[in-house]
């Protein structure tokens, strides 16, 4: 693996997204790890310039890389929606990063607005559903803008698209020390879709004995990631419960500047995209207060996905151990100095 080259597809977006980036790729280069990076230039700038979000030949030349690092694409001046779809969940539908991977892992020394709560007790993974449900874009309007407006939105749910990813959390749980997972959804209302889900993590589960399963309603599962975040272990849900319940997650384990995520094909038909979870920041865009932190997990994620399973394990101990020293309040270093500080550990 030494000696192998990394083909990576950078898209930094908007915002603070290139700020993040840089550090991420400075980290990347200080693993000792060969990568040819490629820049792509989308997101809201590209857009206004060209009225372009992601042109076809633009989407299959990233096919043939070997994994996607992503800054953070939007912007006030774009009407909503128009990046989100064309291009992120574009790019996430096109790839099939079925898997949504967002651990939610308190580091010690950061600060948690739970009380009485220690790094041991938040310690999971959501593995959220990236495909389906209600971000698969169907439904519809029509007498738009009239009293009598109908919209429709529907929640898209197929055997094949549950299995897979319930299947790939049963594995991710087999593979870590409390062997748990739990399944999050809304089964009493929901209940096509939620018998799917449940069905599916019944008859999953029999291939995987060692495995404990455990199911929360989503409402009080939010309720339970602040008052008991140590029930959980691996945590998979749908796309939109997902998307919501990783936000709560950001926020008891330390905020959106630590929060990393990865968008996962696991058959490896296209490549992964790795991004921090928050946005493009437009409040602190270029005044480097943003936190490469996110950015820098999330390529401790890329580098394990493709194999560098020592070198992701550096780079998240060299997180870990610059994380301990910060200061409470965490006021200080800017973008770089927090990327230099991180990088210099991890060539250390
Ligand atoms: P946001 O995550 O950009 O910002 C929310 C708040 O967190 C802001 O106060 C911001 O200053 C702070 N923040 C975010 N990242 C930070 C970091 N690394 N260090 C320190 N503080 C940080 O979310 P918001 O404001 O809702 O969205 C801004 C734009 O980003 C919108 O256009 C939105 O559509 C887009 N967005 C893009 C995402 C992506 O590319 N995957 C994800 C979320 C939002
Ligand atoms: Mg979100």
């Amino acid at each position: 693996m030494e000696s192998r080259n990394i083909r990576l597809a950078v898209i930094p977006g908007d915002g603070i997204g290139a700020e993040v980036v840089a550090e991420g790729l400075k980290v990347l280069e200080a693993v000792g790890t060969k990568i040819e990076a490629t820049h792509y230039d989308l997101g809201a700038a590209r857009y206004h310039r060209t009225g372009e979000t992601l042109p076809d030949a633009v989407l299959e030349e990233l096919r043939g890389y070997d994994a996607i690092l992503l800054g953070a694409v939007g912007d006030p001046s774009v009407p909503p929606g128009i990046l989100e779809r064309d291009l992120l969940l574009r790019l996430r539908f096109t790839f099939d990063h079925y898997v949504n991977l967002r651990p939610v892992k308190l580091f010690p020394g950061v600060e948690t607005p739970l009380a009485d709560t220690s790094a041991e007790d938040i310690d999971m993974i959501v593995v959220r559903e990236g495909t389906e449900g209600l971000y698969a874009g169907t439904g519809g309007a029509m007498r738009r803008g009239t009293p009598h407006e109908i919209a429709t939105q529907e929640s898209l749910n197929t055997a094949y698209g549950v299995e897979r990813v319930v299947r790939y959390a049963f594995e991710k749980a087999r593979s870590r020390p409390r062997k748990k997972l739990t399944l999050v959804h809304k089964t009493n209302v929901l209940t096509f879709a939620g018998d799917l889900w449940q069905r599916t993590v019944n008859q999953v589960a029999e291939e995987f004995p060692e495995v404990a399963t455990d199911y929360c309603h989503i409402d009080a599962a939010s309720m339970y990631f602040v008052t008991q975040p140590e029930r959980f272990d691996v945590v998979v849900t749908d796309n939109l419960f997902g998307d919501i319940i990783t936000d709560l997650g950001a926020a008891i384990a330390g905020g959106i500047g630590l929060a990393a995520s990865g968008n996962v094909n696991p058959d490896r038909t296209a490549p992964s995209m790795f991004e921090p979870v928050h946005g493009s920041a437009p409040d602190i865009a270029g005044q480097a207060k943003a936190d490469p932190t996110a950015t820098i997990l999330s390529v401790a994620m890329l580098l394990d996905h493709l194999g560098l399973r020592a070198e992701a394990a550096r780079v998240e101990q060299a997180v870990a151990d610059d994380i301990v020293e910060r200061p409470a309040g965490g006021v200080g270093r800017s973008t770089h100095e927090i990327g230099d500080d991180i990088t210099a550990r991890v060539s250390s």
